[in-house]
């Protein structure tokens, strides 16, 4: 598939995954290749933006305001690989319930009381007693800019999966639950967004191991029940490139590279690190197939990058990974 019609197929991608998978990371590939492709990318954090800022080689995390990540310049060196196109701009914000509380009341005439309003701790008690508000307002705050068109792809970093389908499943109880007024209409007007596929998929994640490979099927089967969302590819992130050649005698190997044999002590060591990637190689080919198995859903597998950890540098090729997965969809 075409790398700008998959960003442009919905407005807002949700990116999902048990904690710890890579749902910043693939966040960050995601909108570095929809920049690439042309669009101009919002990128929304819900409580801190981890990572985030370093993959683009800024220091700074986000704040409420947006915060400029890549200006998308035009002269850069990727802009040739499509002659005429230009990259769009990728922007950062973090998006809390207390924040979309203050934005709505803001759009709505109440911008001066609405400060002192989450101060005092309003929100609490509203959310005490009205479950999945907050989540809804950070939803309905998310399809208003959604709406707004003031980003061509807005990708959402979401909570790690129990809490992502409590999250997206919340506004469709709120809904049923109230009897009306703007809680109600908010809460479909969300519902709304999630479930047409033109303005909002699901982006799963997932590492290639037995747990996150679970969980992941798990959840791609509850959100499609109970929220309804269109379910892209699902990214298996952190797959080891598979090493040819890891059985050979490490002796065998030195004398037909025309190096000098190596120690005993070496020896050793080579077959042990031998040892170790080819066990893991096959652990991880296994859970991708078992996942294949388990979840009709295609794949697209991000290469695990050995650095110490992740920065600037390590966005491009993850971001071509992404894109040539991309293409080799059906
Ligand atoms: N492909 C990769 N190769 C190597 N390291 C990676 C890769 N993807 C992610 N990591 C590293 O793994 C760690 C977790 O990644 P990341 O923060 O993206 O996960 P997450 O799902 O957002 O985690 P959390 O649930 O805590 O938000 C980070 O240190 C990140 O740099
Ligand atoms: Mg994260």
């Amino acid at each position: 598939m075409d790398v700008s019609r998959f960003c442009g197929a919905s407005h807002v991608v949700v990116v999902v995954g048990k904690g710890g998978v890579g749902k910043t990371t693939v966040t960050a590939a995601l909108a570095r290749t929809a920049a690439d492709a042309g669009l101009d990318v919002l990128v929304v954090a819900l409580d801190d933006s981890g990572g985030l800022p370093a993959l683009f080689g800024r220091e700074e995390p986000f704040g409420y305001d947006e915060v400029l990540l890549d200006p998308g310049d035009p002269g850069r060196e990727r802009s040739a690989e499509v002659p005429g196109r230009v990259p769009g701009r990728v922007r950062g914000r973090v998006l809390t319930p207390d924040a979309a509380l203050v934005e709505y009341l803001a759009d709505h005439g109440l911008g001066r009381v609405s400060r002192r309003l989450v101060q005092t701790g309003a929100l609490e008690v509203v959310s005490t007693a009205i479950p999945g508000v907050r989540e809804m307002l950070v939803l309905a705050r998310l399809k208003q800019i959604e709406r707004s068109g003031v980003a061509g792809l807005v990708v959402l970093d979401a909570p790690a999966t129990g809490h992502a389908v409590t999250f997206l499943t919340s506004s469709g109880g709120l809904a049923d639950a109230a009897r009306g007024g703007p809680l109600r209409s908010q809460a479909e007007q969300v519902v709304e967004m999630l479930s047409d596929p033109a303005r909002c998929q699901v982006l799963l994640v997932t590492a290639p191991e037995e747990t996150p490979v679970n969980e992941v099927v798990e959840t791609a089967y509850r959100l499609e029940d109970e929220v309804g969302v269109r379910l892209g590819p699902v990214v298996v992130n952190g797959c080891y490139p598979v090493l040819e050649g890891l059985s050979e005698d490490p002796s065998a190997a030195a004398r037909s590279a025309g190096l000098p044999e190596p120690s005993g002590a070496d020896r050793t060591r080579l077959a042990e690190a031998a040892s170790f990637r080819s066990h893991r190689q096959l652990l991880q080919r296994h859970q991708v197939a078992r996942l294949a198995a388990e979840l009709p859903l295609p794949q697209i597998e991000l290469p695990y990058v050995f650095s110490a950890a992740l920065g600037a540098d390590d966005l491009a090729p993850l971001s071509a990974a992404l894109s040539a997965g991309i293409e080799a969809l059906p």
